[in-house]
């Protein structure tokens, strides 16, 4: 049986994701950052699905303390009952921020929830990826087009737009899996972006703040279910030949920001070492 961990699974596309796969098959480890809430999930999802193993973890994502420590657990666990191996990682838990905010460890907290967290993550659940041939997926967004890494302020400390520092990070997710892909590839490790399109999510009322809050008011009522967007998850984790491109949605392969390129792709990898204090190259097993 596969295995597939996949963060923010406690509602929206997450959760719709650990349905999708959990009805195909694979064994389930959700992580969640309320303890209330991977319970509920935990238990929806065990009563459609009593023959497959699930489990949730809970963890801050923001919190790079966290990250560490859910890493480890989870990877105990791969080890102990999964035989160290991990199919799918899909680093899917983000948020939106109507004003600067940081994080405990002084990170801008969009791109410290949608991007940092992913990267360490993948860097400690590498070895299972590795002995898999995994696939690493990241939820990136059609935002992440008609804008550029803002490489002398990524925290965005001057002049906070939320509409920016949500596209910055999406971008991030793809340019993350193109380093990923450069330096893993070679292991049989795939990694991609994939746009859900809008989905009827809570993602804008979550911490986000007025005018945020006000704008996804409008905006989700035109979004498609969480239900839709699953697919494109498990068509990605399910194809018996790991499909070749960077970036997949409803309708396939799409196209990408010229601005996902090797060069951003490095200079984010070392920014993202530094900022994690962990190296993630290819001899890392
Ligand atoms: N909705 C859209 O139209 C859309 C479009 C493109 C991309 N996306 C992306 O899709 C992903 C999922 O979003 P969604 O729309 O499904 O919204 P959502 O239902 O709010 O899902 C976000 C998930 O991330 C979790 N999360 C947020 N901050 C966290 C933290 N600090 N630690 C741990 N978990 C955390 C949330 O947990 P809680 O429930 O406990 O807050 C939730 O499970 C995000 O990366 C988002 O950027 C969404």
């Amino acid at each position: 049986m596969k295995t597939a961990v996949v963060t923010g699974a406690t509602s929206g596309i997450g959760l719709a994701v650990c349905a999708e796969l959990a009805a195909l098959g694979f064994a389930v480890v959700g992580v969640g950052q309320s303890e209330e809430r991977c319970a509920s999930a935990a238990s929806g999802l065990a009563a459609a699905y009593p023959d497959v193993p699930i489990l949730f973890f809970r963890a801050d994502l923001s919190r790079q303390a966290e990250v560490a420590r859910v890493g480890g657990e989870i990877r105990e666990y791969l080890e102990d009952r999964r035989f160290g191996r991990l199919e799918a990682l899909i680093n899917n838990a983000g948020c939106v921020r109507g004003r600067y905010t940081t994080t405990e460890d002084g990170y801008e907290t969009v791109f410290a929830v949608n991007h940092l967290a992913g990267f360490m993550l993948s860097g400690m659940l590498m070895p299972c990826l590795i002995s898999a041939k995994g696939r690493i997926l990241m939820t990136s967004s059609g935002s992440h087009k008609g804008t550029r890494p803002r490489w002398s302020d990524m925290m965005l400390k001057r002049g906070y737009n939320p509409l920016f520092a949500y596209k910055q990070s999406k971008l991030c997710n793809l340019l993350f899996a193109y380093g990923l892909n450069e330096r893993f590839g070679k292991l049989g490790i795939s990694a991609y972006g994939i746009d859900p399109g809008l989905v009827k999510t809570d993602i804008g009322f979550k911490n986000a703040g007025g005018i945020v809050a006000l704008v996804w008011k409008l905006r989700h009522r035109r979004g498609v279910p969480p239900e839709l967007p699953a697919k494109i998850y498990a068509r990605v984790c399910l194809e018996a030949e790991a499909p070749k491109g960077l970036y997949y949605g409803m309708s396939g392969e799409e196209k990408y920001s010229r601005q996902v390129n090797k060069r951003n792709a490095d200079r984010l990898w070392e920014l993202s070492e530094r900022l994690c204090g962990m190296k993630l190259g290819a001899d890392e097993k």
